[in-house]
C-alpha cells in the first residue's frame, strides 16, 4: 500500500503534530508535567459560568437543543450567528460588512488551511505561488498547511534591542520582497509565539503592499480584537476588501467548540464555503449556538475587555517579573510582552540549542516549545545558519500561578546550568 504525496506529507511527523501529540500525551497520562507548551486558553471562572448558563438555557429549550444537535448548518455557517457577528463588528468598528462577508469554519486552523491553498500553490496558468510571512518567527500551525512544496516564504525580522534584557521584532521592510510569486501575505497579530503586536504603521505598510501587489493580507486575530482581545499595547483593527481577517472563539474559552470566523470579500467567502462543504459538509453548530447571545448583546466584548484581558495581563506581568528575577545575571532577552499568552525567551550564545533545552526541561517535568519550529519558510542557506532560530523557547503562562512559578523556576535553573556548560 502506498500513500500519495499528500498522504506522505501527513504520515511524516510534522512540527504541529508532534507538538500536539506531546501535549496530548502529557495531559492524558495524568502526569505532573507542567504544561507551558500549549496554546490552551486558561479556565476563567466568570467565562465558564456564562457559558454554562448558556448551555443550560439551550438544554431547557426543545427547539434550541434540536438546533444544537440535529441540524446541518449551511457551509457558510449558522446564519443567525453570522448576522450577529456582522452587526457586532459594524457596530464596534463602523465597518459596512454584509453577511456575505463572513464565513464560519471548524476552528480558525481549518480556515488557514483553506485560505493558504486558495491563494498559494499551483495556479491554472502553470505558475506557483507562495504565502509570504513578513515576520519570522510565526505560528507553527501554518507550517504544514500548504499542499505544495516550498509553500511559505518568511522574512527575518529587524530586532530592536529595547534594553539589555528586552527586545522587539519588527517587519524588516528593506528585505521584504513581494513578487509575482506571492499569493498572499499573512501575519498573526498578536503573534504566536512571541506575544509581539505589529504596530499600526507596520500594518498600514503591509496593507499598502498587499493592495499594490493585488494579493490579500491575511490577519490572524486568534488572540486579537475584538475578542478575546489579548492585546496589552496599542493596536487599531482594520478591514477592507483586500483584508482577510480571521477570528476564533477558542482563546475566548471555547477551544473545543472549534469555531473560526473569517471576514473577507464576498467571492472569497463563497470559495471558502465551497471548500468547507467538501471538507466538512457543514460547519459545527456548537460554537455558534454557545456564543450567540454573547455576540448579539456585545457581552463577548465586555467579557474580553473586563475579564479575559485583565486575567491574562496579570498573569503576563507576574510571569515576566518572576522569570526576569530568576534569570538575573544571565545573558537572556525577553520579547516585549504585548499580547497573546506567551513569553518568548532568547538565549543568545547559549552553549545548548533550544531543542536540547526543551529535552532537558521535559525530563525535569516542564513542557515548553523549542523556538526553531516557528521559523517556517525561512529556508535560504544563510537563514538556515542564522543562530537566532535555535536560541529561543516559547513559554505559556496561562496555567495556575503555583504551577507557572514552579515551571519558571525549573526553566531558570536549567538555563543557568546550560550557560555554565562548556560547548
Ligand atoms: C496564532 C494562532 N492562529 C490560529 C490558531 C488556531 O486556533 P483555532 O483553530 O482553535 O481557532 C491558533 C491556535 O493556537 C493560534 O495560536
Amino acid at each position: 500500500m502506498k500513500l500519495s504525496a499528500f498522504g506522505e506529507k501527513f504520515a511524516n511527523e510534522s512540527g504541529i503534530t508532534t507538538l500536539m501529540d506531546d501535549l496530548g500525551h502529557a495531559f492524558a497520562s495524568g502526569s505532573d508535567m507542567i504544561m507551558m507548551g500549549g496554546g490552551n486558553p486558561a479556565h476563567i471562572p466568570e467565562v465558564e459560568r456564562q457559558l454554562k448558563a448558556r448551555m443550560q438555557a439551550i438544554l431547557s429549550s426543545e427547539a434550541d437543543f434540536r438546533r444544537l444537535i440535529g441540524i446541518y448548518d449551511p457551509p457558510q455557517g449558522e446564519q443567525s450567528f453570522v448576522i450577529a457577528i456582522r452587526d457586532l463588528l459594524n457596530r464596534e468598528y463602523g465597518w459596512s460588512l454584509k453577511s456575505e462577508n463572513i464565513a464560519l469554519t471548524n476552528g480558525s486552523q481549518a480556515a488557514f488551511f483553506m485560505l493558504f491553498n486558495l491563494f498559494g500553490g499551483a495556479f491554472s496558468d502553470g505558475s506557483t505561488k507562495q504565502i509570504q510571512l513578513p515576520l519570522a518567527p510565526e505560528y507553527i500551525g501554518y507550517a504544514d498547511a500548504g499542499l505544495g512544496h516550498d509553500f511559505f516564504k518568511a522574512n527575518r525580522p529587524d530586532i530592536e534591542l529595547i534594553d539589555s534584557t528586552t527586545f522587539k521584532y519588527h517587519v524588516d521592510f528593506s528585505t521584504l520582497d513581494i513578487t509575482d510569486r506571492t499569493g498572499a501575505i499573512c501575519v498573526s497579530r498578536p503573534t504566536n509565539p512571541t506575544g509581539n503586536v505589529l504596530t499600526d504603521s507596520e500594518m498600514e505598510r503591509l496593507n499598502r503592499l498587499a493592495i499594490e501587489n493585488d494579493v490579500p493580507l491575511i490577519v490572524d486575530g486568534a488572540y486579537g480584537t475584538p475578542f478575546p482581545n489579548l492585546i496589552f499595547s496599542e493596536a487599531t483593527p482594520f478591514w477592507n476588501d483586500n483584508t482577510i481577517m480571521c477570528l476564533s472563539l477558542s482563546k475566548f474559552g471555547l477551544p473545543a467548540a472549534r469555531t473560526g470566523i473569517v471576514i473577507a470579500r464576498e467571492d472569497i467567502v463563497q470559495a471558502l464555503s465551497g471548500v468547507n462543504a467538501i471538507l466538512n459538509l457543514a460547519t459545527g453548530s456548537f460554537g455558534s449556538m454557545m456564543a450567540y447571545d454573547l455576540v448579539k448583546s456585545g457581552d463577548i466584548i465586555r467579557l474580553s475587555n473586563e475579564v479575559i484581558r485583565p486575567f491574562y495581563l496579570e498573569k503576563a506581568k507576574r510571569a515576566e517579573e518572576s522569570l526576569r528575577e530568576k534569570l538575573a545575571g544571565l545573558p537572556f532577552r525577553l520579547h516585549k510582552v504585548e499580547g497573546a499568552m506567551f513569553l518568548w525567551l532568547w538565549l543568545e550564545g547559549c552553549p545548548i540549542n533550544s531543542q536540547e533545552l526543551y529535552e532537558r526541561l521535559k525530563r525535569k517535568g516542564v513542557l515548553v516549545v523549542p523556538g526553531h519550529h516557528f521559523f517556517l519558510g525561512l529556508d535560504a542557506p544563510n537563514d538556515r545558519e542564522w543562530p537566532h532560530r535555535n536560541e529561543c523557547i516559547r513559554i505559556t503562562y496561562s496555567q495556575e500561578p503555583s504551577k507557572v512559578e514552579k515551571g519558571l523556576a525549573i526553566i531558570a535553573e536549567e538555563v543557568r546550568s546550560a550557560y555554565s556548560t562548556q560547548p
